[in-house]
């Protein structure tokens, strides 16, 4: 496995591995896990090589602690990513990515100010602005994320679309524990009772669906889970939305058509989210 630090590196790599076929991308910010893996697997199948990219984006973060608490752990991430067999992986600086004097930006301006992007301001916009940049500087046929962050998904989806990006963007499904609390770098983070208090994400939208399938209000499915995560002392519910997955607009009443219901949970030290898509 190649591995490139500066960004003529990466590109002469991307450049040869692309004379012997098609690319597949999965960007992440390190303290890689088996979902991260899951990704790494779907572009493998569907490519002849795959390149990864690790950087932890300082301009997705607002709360400075939260980008320096954040996990690093380059020795085992390197040696996950080669026994997966990625062919090259990228890790830049962040003066690499955002050179002195930088005042460039990509928003999908109303995308990235609904739904989770209100409790994170300018947390859509610094994805979105890393994402350009990463796929500008390793040209893969294809990028692979995850469906946990649902909302990251849509604005790259969307940004891609817009900007006529020359990639695909591939939706994998998330990845869970044994008791279905969906993986993430920030677990790790969960302290005392809230690894257990944290099943209730998954716990609530597994109720929310049976509720969906048996042709409750979508207004009925938020009151339950309210009453699911308020039964965890250690757990806040902090965003909560319901919205048709091809309009991304809030939903009412009995839905007709797929929805997401996403949320997301503030425990001491860490907010996780979660998704599901349901089809009424
Ligand atoms: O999902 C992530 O890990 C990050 O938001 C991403 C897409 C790598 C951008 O920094």
């Amino acid at each position: 496995m190649q591995i490139c630090r500066t960004i003529p590196e990466i590109r002469q790599t991307v450049a040869d591995l692309r004379n012997a076929g098609t690319l597949g991308l999965v960007t992440t910010m390190g303290a890689l896990h088996a979902g991260h893996m899951a990704l790494i697997d779907a572009a493998k199948g569907d490519h002849a090589a795959v390149v990864a990219t690790i950087f932890v984006n300082p301009t997705q973060f607002g709360d400075p602690k939260d980008l320096e608490n954040y996990p690093r752990t380059e020795e085992s991430d390197l040696e996950m990513l080669k026994a997966a067999g990625v062919a090259a992986v990228f890790i830049p600086e962040v003066s690499d990515i955002y050179p002195e004097g930088d005042e460039t930006i990509v928003e999908t301006t109303r995308l990235a100010n609904v739904l989770h992007g209100l409790v994170r301001p300018g947390h859509f916009r610094g994805v979105a602005t890393v994402v350009t940049k990463l796929f500008n500087i390793i040209a893969a046929d294809a990028a692979y994320f995850g469906k946990k962050d649902y909302q990251q998904l849509a604005v790259i989806r969307r940004m891609v679309r817009d900007l006529h990006m020359p990639i695909a963007i591939h939706g994998v499904e998330t990845v869970r524990e044994h008791d279905g609390l969906a993986l993430s770098s920030r677990n790790v983070r969960l302290i005392g009772d809230e690894r257990y208090d944290a099943r209730v994400l998954n716990l609530s939208l597994t109720v929310a669906e049976a509720m969906i399938k048996e042709g409750k209000t979508v207004e009925e499915v938020a009151e339950s889970i309210r009453g699911v995560i308020g039964s965890k002392r250690s757990a806040k519910l902090q965003g909560l939305d319901i919205v048709d997955v091809k309009t991304f607009e809030p939903v009412t009443g009995v839905p007709k058509d797929t929805i997401c219901i996403m949320i997301s949970v503030q425990f001491m030290m860490v907010l996780l989210i979660d998704q599901r898509e349901i089809s009424p």
